[in-house]
């Protein structure tokens, strides 16, 4: 090849990459800017290690030929996809670029999104899927539609298999919302983010009802009202940042384990806090989130779903530089109870970490099941068995540490030893029993206290019998459904060597196309 020739064509190519990275054009740049947002290619940069990224396809293009689409043709269709590494791990990665047609999903956007898919399954890597868009596009019909189940199809089966995240980063309307949905976490950003099925105007049309895109599908409300939303976040920097400390804590796929990350903290660090955190009477509050604070490495928890029913806690954290997950019932919110959305909650994120092989820790104070018309009619009982099922069926190493109440059908779903639980501690504050002091002698000492003179003061006497009696942790103890009831200053040095001793543990379900979960 002549010298000119190789020119030429070194500088065509030059040419068409430099076309394609400016998406839809300068002018639908700077719009994007102006609404607070990055474009697809910035947020990559910001989410991936520097110059880590490999693109694929991107002189990929759209075949459609109608309402004049042949004449706007874009290269890479409006998603950015490719490869890259956080913290030096590898990830496969998409981003839905706003510029070119709203990020709305082509037939040949959906092809690239399933060929990283496809790539990443095979391998064995994370897919995570940076989201903006106008939903199916238009002009391109059933075919767009078909893009969409494609996707919908290969998120089903990398379920459990591969790491997928969602970020929600602007519009995400109609086919959109469907994908993250199905993947195991999806960030949305404040006042920039919306997912729903239909927007606005159709509700306006069907219901009559007068909403606005932030109140219908803005990030707090998918934060705190659907818990659609993992996290939400109050800025795209912010939540590219999340997503990126989340991997921290995963593998890479289902037959890896999480990456272990060195810590100075002692692993036999004892918080004499603890001892004390615990209030003396059993109807006071206290902060859960200090409890895991004080005994996990370097204090960080990364709470996730922390604005969505805040009596259950959920979040990764690290013992001895190790992942764990933890879920805590928390007293300072409705006293602790799991209701509907607790359970569901808990169950989602148990299966998570059972899928991924990160061992699950419990701190438990339950009072039991929320009571009521409102959580029998919507189903608590087909809900909180979902908690139990998780419970039940997971596999991974499983810690359980009763720190107050542990009462009724609570108790065994809270990973109870009867649940293949591994280790149990309680604190010597910890209470089980069927039930609370005061409803249970209600029920059984009924007669004898409508028969006592003063009636107060007979129920105050069998109160303080049955407190005595079984709101605590020793007759559990006695028949083995408690390993142990620890000082709570040594929680910390107990779970880590417990962890230890359960590395290699291995347990396994009964063979199965797949069981019936509750749903
Ligand atoms: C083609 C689209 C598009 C779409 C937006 N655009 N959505 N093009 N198909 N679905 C284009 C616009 O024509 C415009 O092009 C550019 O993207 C930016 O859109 P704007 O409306 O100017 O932006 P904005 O005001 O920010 O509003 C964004 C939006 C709105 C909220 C997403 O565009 C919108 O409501 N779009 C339609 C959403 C929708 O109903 N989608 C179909 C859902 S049905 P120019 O050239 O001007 O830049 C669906 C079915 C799948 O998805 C079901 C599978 C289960």
């Amino acid at each position: 090849m002549s010298k000119t020739k190789e020119f030429d064509n070194l500088q065509h190519l030059n040419e068409l990459k430099e076309k394609a990275k400016l998406g839809g054009g300068e002018k639908r740049i700077e719009d994007q800017h102006k609404k607070g947002k990055l474009t697809a290619r910035e947020r990559l940069e910001v989410l991936l290690d520097r110059n880590s990224f490999e693109e694929i396809d991107l002189l990929v293009e759209h075949r459609s030929h109608d309402f004049g689409l042949e004449k706007q043709k874009y290269l890479g269709d409006g998603v950015v996809t490719g490869t890259g590494t956080i913290d030096g791990r590898l990830v496969f990665v998409f981003s839905q670029d706003f510029t070119v047609f709203g990020g709305s999903l082509s037939e040949a956007h959906a092809e690239k999104i399933c060929k990283i898919m496809d790539m990443a399954m095979k391998v064995g890597a994370p897919v995570i899927g940076l989201n903006d868009s106008g939903g199916a596009r238009i002009q391109e019909g059933v075919v767009s539609l078909g893009g969409y189940a494609d996707i919908f199809l290969r998120n089903t089966l990398a379920s459990g298999v591969i790491p997928q995240i969602s970020a929600i980063m602007g519009p995400c309307a109609g086919g959109a919302v469907y994908s993250p949905a199905i993947t195991d976490f999806t960030f949305m950003v404040k006042n920039t983010s919306y997912m729903f099925v239909t927007g606005p105007n159709v509700v306006k049309t069907v219901t009559h009802e007068d909403v606005t895109s932030e109140e219908l599908g803005g990030a707090i409300t998918h934060a705190t009202k659907s818990g659609v939303a993992h996290l939400a976040c109050e800025n795209e920097i912010e939540c590219l940042q999340a997503v990126r400390k989340l991997m921290s804590f995963i593998p890479p796929n289902n037959l890896d384990d999480p990456p272990v990350v060195q810590t100075k903290d002692d692993p036999n660090r004892k918080d004499d806090k603890l001892n004390s955190i615990v209030p003396e009477n059993p109807n006071k509050p206290y902060d859960m989130k200090e409890v895991i604070h004080l005994i996990v490495d370097d204090n960080d928890f990364f709470e996730v779903h922390d604005l969505y029913a805040q009596n259950i806690i959920v979040g990764f954290a690290r013992l001895g530089g190790k992942s764990v997950g933890i879920i805590a019932n928390q007293p300072s919110v409705l006293a602790g109870v799991l209701d509907i959305d607790s359970s569901v909650k808990g169950a989602r994120f148990v299966r998570f970490c059972d899928a991924f092989n990160i061992p699950l820790i419990v701190f438990e104070d339950v009072p039991g099941f929320l009571p009521g018309t409102d959580q029998e009619w919507r189903g608590i009982i087909k809900n909180g068995a979902k908690l139990l099922y998780a419970f039940c069926e997971a596999t991974v190493p499983k810690i359980t540490v009763i720190t107050r109440k542990a009462y009724g059908g609570a108790y065994d779903v809270m990973n109870s030893k009867h649940v293949r639980g591994d280790f149990n501690f309680g604190w010597p504050s910890a209470e089980i029993a069927v039930m609370g002091p005061k409803g249970a002698v209600e029920i059984i000492f009924k007669k004898e206290i409508e028969k006592a003179v003063d009636k107060e003061k007979a129920l105050n006497e069998q109160v303080e019998e049955y407190r005595r009696k079984f709101a605590n942790p020793y007759i559990a103890a006695g028949r083995g459904y408690l390993d142990d009831i620890i000082e709570p200053r040594e929680t910390r040095p107990r779970l880590i060597r417990a962890l230890q001793i359960l590395e290699n543990k291995v347990d396994s379900n009964p063979k199965k196309k797949h069981g019936n979960i509750p749903l």
